[in-house]
């Protein structure tokens, strides 16, 4: 029950937003609080000894905290001292302002975001087509624009390659510009003062959350990517440089990559003036060295979701979010927080050949992608300066805000549409091309790849279909249980697989009508996280590889509850068997357990008129929903055979891999610079997340930690770690009883020959159907070379493309889907890089 309050009155969201005074990490330390909504946070801080910010954006009953410097969290130790005195039954604490404090986060600086750019090399393309050049002029007259280096903005009109570009400028000719749609440039700040970007500039929605200033001013030297981004998606129609892919949007900037920041400033940040900014463009992330694994916090997560609940006047904001730049580094966009998120748009780059540049990142959560550096050129754009131009933007950095625009456009034509319709216009219109890689029919009868998502974005296409497109209803999710599988990984060519079903009737009590994103959160316990890899497998027999293995991962404690994201099911109704298979190909001392999984659907929902909105996760989130979509937990856990001669799962697979590498495995899976420590809304499972008490319940044990992710880390190593000793010797010695006494559909787990895949019961025939079956088949892991660069910026990258085919289609072991008649695999042994052809 909700008892409004004098402080809750008093609070406009923008108005505390706003007058939030910046913070000084030099002098003082932070408190994020998120307090029940009758206690004043007033009388919090009376009785903390702590000075009170303001509330925290627009983070529902969330407050900010401050105290002069110190070392001991002062939040969390009182509440460990009250804890401690009510075991000791003292009096006069039965209420206390300390219980409405439902989580605490102590703010601590955070480790710093990578950009996602990439130097190219220098320009060597061949000449123009003349009939494309006097096209290209005639566009220019008939629009005005008379930009400088318009005719070199090769990713709008390209006279070279024609054909190979956004396909905008019949967009413009309609008068579709961006007019009325306003771009966030969160990144390194943004040129207000560039000719080419002043008059689109809009200073209300920007700040500087590093130098605490309104205004998001480049201040360093290499404080260049932010403004060149912006250009791409704003600069306007002048003599200055070229033109935006909406040069009559507004563009904002708010500053976060260029000094030191907390996970509050960034939760600021990214939901910065919702109302007012429409497109959040995030070219950044979690270093792409290919050993990290990093999600969001809490309060960011929330802070994504309260924009897209309650920004853009309830459409919700869009988030686009550069893939990452780390694929030659075996890096995977799923091992990012930020672009596996069901709320971001995920767009990765290709060449001005259609190629896929040696740096883009592949996943099953890669919505779109769109050009960027590659293949002898890059993206040509604004600068900073006054008049200043560059043409060597690139890197998925490039290829990100070229989206922005798009969707710019996209809003302008339909500015109804919400943040799910942008998506789904997304999918419906990319236009899939002439590249080999796992191209694969979805139920939506689209083709989807690892490596190019839904294909490369069609400004006509989109904005065309925009502008007819039927709104779709409101989401709904489908939660499955917890999966319980603790089972070994069998190293080498098999896999482990666990199913669960969804039933008609399941979908029908959620609400459910037709997927559009899944997610998939799992604990493997794994002595070398880099050796695991994931596939699921839907009903409808699409394969989401979910997560591959990675060389130089070395991180010694597997998957701690990571959420995995598929957009490869989109459409799919979602009935039937969903099996995971997690895999272990390197044969090799390193060795682990699959311990448990659980399934999330999410989708449109059938009646609109009784959907409420997805509830504001807590610490304990995974506990909702349970007990409205609880099933008998129905675990089957199998080893799937697989051609042995697939994989080469031989630790001297890259010879050539970088002698530069840290040896030691990554410290930044979780950010060790947050601590936090949250109280369970209940201690049990919640009929309904909906009807989660505002009270809290002491915890039984004290939970450091930002996330469920940080406790299990402090908490649940130690213990993972004998746990998984000790279950391995009682599964081999169990497994190894069961196979000599028992039938195939006797137990729950077996290891299957190949002569036991081609017909069986309903699991192994439909494994056969979807991962092994007569239809598929998969090609050689590669000895394709790789460049000495890991561990480097990726601004040191240079742009290679041309030497590099198809990476992802033979880096790891596919599955090649010919139903339909497409993706033939044509490539059993090769190492050069030759592999199966998608063709539309
Ligand atoms: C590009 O836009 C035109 C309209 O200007 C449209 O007819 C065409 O289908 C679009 N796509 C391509 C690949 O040209
Ligand atoms: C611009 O957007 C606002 C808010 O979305 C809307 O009220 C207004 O009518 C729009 N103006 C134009 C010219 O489209």
């Amino acid at each position: 029950m909700r008892i409004p309050n004098l402080w809750g009155l008093l609070s406009v969201a923008s108005l505390a937003a706003a007058h939030l005074p910046p913070r000084n990490y030099a002098t003082h330390d932070y408190y994020a609080i998120h307090l029940c909504s009758s206690t004043s946070p007033a009388d919090l801080a009376a009785h903390l000894g702590l000075t009170y910010e303001g509330e925290l954006g627009s983070l529902e009953d969330h407050h900010v905290f401050k105290a002069p410097k110190h070392s001991n969290d002062l939040v969390g130790d009182a509440v460990q001292d009250l804890k401690r005195r009510r075991r000791k039954r003292e009096v006069g604490l039965e209420s206390h302002p300390l219980d409405s404090i439902r989580f605490a986060q102590k703010q601590r600086i955070k480790p710093r975001h990578w950009k996602r750019n990439a130097i190219p090399e220098v320009s060597r393309a061949g000449p123009p087509v003349t009939d494309a050049v006097n096209t290209q002029r005639e566009i220019a007259r008939a629009l005005e624009i008379k930009d400088p280096i318009f005719e070199e903005q090769w990713h709008i009109f390209n006279v070279k390659t024609p054909g190979n570009d956004l396909n905008v400028t019949d967009v413009w000719m309609q008068g579709i510009t961006g007019k009325n749609v306003t771009a966030c440039i969160v990144d390194d700040g943004l040129d207000m003062d560039s000719e080419d970007l002043k008059d689109n500039f809009f200073a209300e929605g920007s700040y500087d959350f590093n130098d605490h200033v309104d205004l998001p001013k480049p201040r360093l030297s290499d404080d260049r990517h932010g403004t060149r981004c912006a250009g791409e998606v704003a600069a306007g129609r002048n003599n200055a440089c070229g033109v935006g892919i909406a040069y009559d949007s507004k563009i904002s900037g708010v500053r976060i990559l260029s000094g030191d920041i907390t996970d509050m400033d960034e939760s600021l940040a990214i939901n910065y003036e919702l109302q007012k900014n429409d497109i959040y463009s995030c070219s950044w992330g979690p270093p792409d060295d290919g050993k990290t694994m990093q999600a969001p916090g809490l309060l960011i997560e929330k802070a994504m979701i309260t924009a897209v609940q309650q920004g853009r006047g309830g459409k919700g904001s869009i988030y686009v979010f550069a893939a990452g730049n780390g694929a030659a580094s075996d890096d995977n966009c799923n091992f990012d927080g930020y672009t596996n998120s069901i709320y971001s748009i995920t767009v990765g780059a290709i060449d001005k050949n259609n190629k896929h540049p040696y740096y883009s990142e592949a996943c099953s959560a890669q919505l779109v992608v769109t050009y960027s550096s590659g293949g002898g050129d890059a993206i040509h754009t604004t600068d900073v300066g006054a008049n200043k131009c560059t043409s060597q933007h690139g890197g998925t950095s490039a290829a990100g805000p070229i989206g922005v625009g798009t969707f710019a456009l996209v809003l302008q034509a339909r500015p109804e549409l919400t943040w799910r319709d942008l998506q789904w216009l997304t999918v419906m219109t990319a236009v899939p091309f002439d590249q080999p890689s796992d191209w694969t029919k979805t139920t939506l009868g689209k083709m989807f790849s690892h490596q190019f998502g839904y294909g490369k974005l069609d400004a006509y296409a989109m904005v065309e279909a925009a502008k007819t497109w039927k709104l779709v209803k409101p989401q709904a999710w489908f939660y499955s249980p917890w999966m319980h599988v603790k089972k070994e990984i069998p190293q080498g060519d098999q896999g482990l697989a666990s199913t669960f079903e969804v039933t008609e009737q399941m979908l029908k009590s959620a609400n459910f009508e037709r997927v559009e994103h899944i997610t998939l959160t799992m604990n493997v316990a794994h002595t070398r996280r880099g050796d695991v890899s994931v596939e699921l497998i839907s009903p409808d027999g699409m394969t989401s590889h979910l997560s591959t293995a990675r060389r130089d991962d070395e991180f010694p404690a597997g998957y701690l509850d990571w959420t995995f994201m598929s957009v490869a099911h989109w459409g799919e109704k979602g009935i039937g068997k969903w099996t995971v298979i997690v895999k272990d190909t390197k044969v090799n001392e390193h060795s682990g357990t699959f311990t448990d999984w659980k399934l999330r659907l999410w989708g449109e929902c059938i009646d609109a008129s009784t959907q409420p909105l997805r509830p504001m996760p807590g610490a304990h989130d995974d506990d909702d929903h349970d007990a409205i979509t609880s099933v008998p937990a129905h675990t089957t856990a199998i080893s799937v055979p697989t051609n042995a001669a697939a994989i080469t799962a031989n630790p001297s697979d890259h010879p050539d891999r970088p002698v530069n590498q840290k040896p030691k495995p990554t410290t930044t899976d979780e950010p060790a610079s947050t601590t936090a420590f949250e109280t369970p809304i209940s201690a049990t499972s919640t009929p309904s997340a909906s009807s989660v008490p505002e009270s809290f319940l002491p915890s039984p044990f004290p939970t450091f930690g930002v996330s469920k992710r940080t406790q299990i880390w402090i908490y649940g190593s130690i213990g993972l770690i004998l746990v998984f000793c000790a279950s391995l010797a009682i599964y081999f010695y169990l497994a190894r009883r069961k196979r000599l006494q028992s039938s195939r559909d006797d137990y729950e787990f077996e290891i299957l020959d190949d002569a036991e895949d081609e017909e069986g019961g309903v699991r192994t025939g439909m494994l056969a159907a979807g991962a092994g079956g007569n239809n598929k088949r998969r090609a050689r892991r590669g000895g394709e070379l790789y460049d000495a660069f890991a561990g480097e910026s990726d601004e040191d990258l240079l742009s290679d493309s041309e030497t590099e085919d198809h990476p992802y289609t033979d880096r790891d072991e596919k599955v090649y889907d010919e139903k339909n008649g497409i993706g033939e695999g044509s490539d059993a042994g090769g190492s050069s890089g030759s592999s199966s052809q998608g063709r539309r």
